[in-house]
């Protein structure tokens, strides 16, 4: 079989050695947003397995952008110090590493998956979490706060200022992260922005803020390090935001300098009904890929090498990003790759 992901994919001046991508992944394990002996272990792991870029999960570009309060973040430079030796180490093994920048948003303030559901209150370490409109994700969540015009340039900068201090820590690249519901995905989607201002209304008015942040990264950011962003290109509800205003948006804001787009869907509201399975979330890539031009990674339930080998000579992405596999097997990309394109530690060669 040939194993198409084993080629190397070249975005500006990174070259990342395959297209095997480890997708961002939360592991609300951090305190003060500062990565930990935990982290420089999972993601080091990963990186010796063999793939080719490992994204870091959700990074808070403000402590109000947390998802929970043991997030990570890139708001101070004692985290850019935190981070360096993760990096490092991660690069070392030959592997590049891009962090996924984010902000919350309605869905801030919540517990850890496995400590509980909904809210953390402000007594327990909690916080008000913000958003485009005042309304509440879910019964469970907060009511979050409006933003102002002012506070929103303001994120936006925030974006800017995590970028520059994850390029400052060793990263080869920033991923914006504009799925899952989260604040940029909100502002977006229709059925989470409600605002009159020129933050909301039409597509123009619902993309500022994303056209905002991309520019506040882009100017912190080399010209040779690539710019990732991670989007929901559907809603999955009627009425919500979908794969053509998805595509509209990218077509605006691609030559602000974006340079690759991980196309993954939902997230932004209880109710919806996306039809999950194997690689169900392929055609929306391929559909962004045809629609902007753009190179996009696909994610979703893609467990074995013929099914990402078919995604990439499909045309369909030029990347595939793995999730819950590499949690329970780390070291399936070596497993996986073709003998002359492994990176087996020399240290480990003997048993191969
Ligand atoms: C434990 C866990 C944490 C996740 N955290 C993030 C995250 O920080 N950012 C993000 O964009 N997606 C996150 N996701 C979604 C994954 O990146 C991926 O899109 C999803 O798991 C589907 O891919 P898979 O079927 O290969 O796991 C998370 C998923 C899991 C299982």
């Amino acid at each position: 079989m040939s194993a198409y992901f084993a080629e190397p994919l070249v975005l500006r001046s990174l070259n990342i050695p395959n297209r095997l991508f480890m997708a961002p992944m939360c592991q609300y394990s951090a305190r003060d947003g500062l990565p930990n002996e935990w982290h420089l272990r999972h993601y080091t792991e990963r990186a010796l397995g063999g793939v080719g870029l490992v994204v870091v999960e959700a990074t808070a570009v403000s402590p109000e952008g947390r998802i929970s309060p043991s997030d990570l973040g890139l708001w101070n430079d004692e985290q850019v110090r935190a981070f360096r030796p993760l990096v490092k180490a991660v690069r070392d093994s030959g592997c590049r590493i891009a962090v996924q920048l984010a902000h919350a948003g309605r869905k801030a303030s919540t517990y850890p998956p496995w400590q509980g559901k909904g809210r953390v209150p402000e007594s327990a370490g909690g916080w008000e979490p913000v958003a485009p409109s005042a309304l509440a994700f879910d019964e469970d969540y907060a009511l979050p706060r409006e933003l102002t015009p002012a506070q929103i340039e303001n994120l936006a900068r925030a974006f800017g200022e995590a970028a520059r201090r994850a390029l400052d820590a060793g990263f080869d690249a920033v991923e914006i992260h504009g799925a899952h519901g989260y604040l940029i995905h909100q502002f977006l989607s229709p059925l989470s922005n409600k605002r009159s201002d020129e933050y909301g209304g039409d597509l123009a008015g619902r993309s500022r803020f994303l056209g905002q942040v991309v520019r506040e990264a882009r100017k912190a950011v080399p010209d040779t390090a690539p710019v990732l962003i991670r989007v929901s290109a559907t809603d999955w509800i009627p009425g919500g935001w979908d794969p053509e205003e998805c595509a509209r948006v990218l077509n605006e804001i691609k030559d602000l300098g974006v340079d690759f787009v991980d196309v993954s869907s939902g997230g932004l509201a209880p109710g919806a009904k996306p039809p999950v399975g194997p690689g169900y979330q392929v055609g929306l890539a391929a559909r962004i890929r045809e629609k902007t031009g753009l190179p996009t990674g696909a994610v979703g339930l893609i467990t074995t090498a013929e099914q990402a080998d078919q995604i990439l000579l499909s045309g369909s992405a030029d990347a595939v990003s793995l999730g819950r596999l590499l949690l329970r097997d780390p070291w399936w990309p070596a497993r996986n790759l073709p003998a002359d394109r492994r990176r087996i530690p020399p240290q480990y060669l003997r048993a191969y």
